[in-house]
């Protein structure tokens, strides 16, 4: 899978930019504030149908124009896809495939895989639990179609439980009864989801650790802990927690409260990683999450690399460049405000 040819117009900063690109690794580079990031954001749009930053559409339209476009030319099982997405201020997003709409968004999802490593993905480690989910949920869902199914019922029957139990809070009420209806559903999904969670963990963890000594130069031992309480006795859980539902008129125990321990030598990461220990750690995770994608869609995702060298040692930067320029992953778009940097980098290095 490559792109090929890369068209903005209106894209935040970017009036008007067309691009060839290059079937290895494309280095993008530039002074603070010129557009580099957001060429990458570009193509995460073209992948995934929105930005990698901003959750709202109209934020990536440049603030002096009516609309964005993008364009993009792919080739893909020896075919040239043209994808292209066009978001306005007073109309509907409209994302195109060879000229066709889509029905659904999500059908688009997972046919041109990409994975971005950028600064901000140091929420995974530094922000709450959500976030880690989100991550977790965000793999699975490219390879388990049913995952999201299961995680839609999940939230549903956890909100009317929620919902019942507020009621009850308002109405100075409690009806264990009917609150049960809610927990047997519940406690068949939690079940569910923990167990493809479970086994989603255990399968991700040899890559990410193979990865991490690789970048690291087996400097230091990182370990990822899937932390639940949904691995037994749900049943007895709920009943225990039933008090402190009531009090708290929300639903205390399930797969929402999970949580992925990150640790480096034993040590939680958050707290005793250096920021380059960090990073390293992101960047393992990161590209571990691009073998599982190309495990699940057969596609080598597109691999943005944004101030990737940031916080980096000059043993690390080396070993993470000779390790992305191997060809076991696919296309690479790398940022950088150094030109000399990237250039200096990937000589020696057959790319
Ligand atoms: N909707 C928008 N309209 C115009 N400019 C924007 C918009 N969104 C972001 N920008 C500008 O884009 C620039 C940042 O571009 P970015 O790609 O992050 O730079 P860098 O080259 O440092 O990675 C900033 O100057 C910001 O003001
Ligand atoms: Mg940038």
């Amino acid at each position: 899978m490559i792109l090929k040819h890369l068209n903005l117009i209106n894209f935040k900063n970017i009036l008007e930019g067309s691009i060839e690109l290059d079937q290895g690794v494309n280095c993008f580079s530039g002074l603070n504030g010129e557009g580099k990031t957001n060429i990458l954001d570009s193509i995460r749009y073209l992948s995934m149908c929105k930005s990698y930053f901003n959750s709202a559409d109209y934020q990536n339209i440049n603030h002096d124009h009516e609309a964005f476009m993008i364009k993009g030319e792919v080739m893909k099982n020896e075919e040239l896809d043209v994808l292209s997405c066009s978001v306005s201020r007073s109309s509907k997003k409209v994302f195109k495939r060879n000229k066709k709409d889509y029905q659904k968004l999500s059908d688009h999802i997972g046919l041109y895989p990409s994975v971005m490593i950028s600064p901000t993905d140091e929420d995974l480690i530094k922000e709450g639990s959500e976030i880690r989910r989100k991550f977790i949920n965000g793999i699975i869902a490219q390879y388990d179609k049913s995952y999201l199914n299961h995680m839609t019922q999940y939230k549903r029957a956890l909100n009317q439980r929620n919902r019942l139990l507020k009621h009850f809070q308002t109405e100075r009420i409690f009806d264990s009864a009917s609150l049960e209806i809610y927990d047997f559903k519940l406690i068949e999904l939690n079940s569910i989801i923990f167990q493809i969670r479970e086994k989603f963990v255990e399968d991700f963890i040899p890559w990410f650790q193979k990865l991490h000594i690789e970048i690291s130069g087996n400097k230091e031992s990182v370990s990822i802990q899937y932390n639940s309480s949904c691995g037994e006795n749900l049943e007895l859980q709920f009943k225990d927690s039933e008090q402190k539902d009531r009090i708290s008129a929300r639903t205390n125990v399930g797969i929402h409260k999970d949580d992925l321990e990150f640790s480096i030598d034993g040590h939680t990461i958050k707290k005793f990683g250096s920021q380059g220990q960090q990073k390293t750690f992101l960047i393992a995770l990161k590209l571990a999450q691009s073998f599982f994608i190309e495990q699940a869609t057969g596609n080598k995702p597109f691999l943005l690399l944004d101030d990737i060298f940031d916080k980096l040692d000059s043993n690390r930067v080396t070993n993470l460049m000779k390790l992305v320029s191997e060809g076991n992953f696919g296309q690479i778009f790398i940022t950088d405000t150094d030109k000399n940097r990237v250039s200096s980098l990937f000589k020696g290095l057959d790319v």
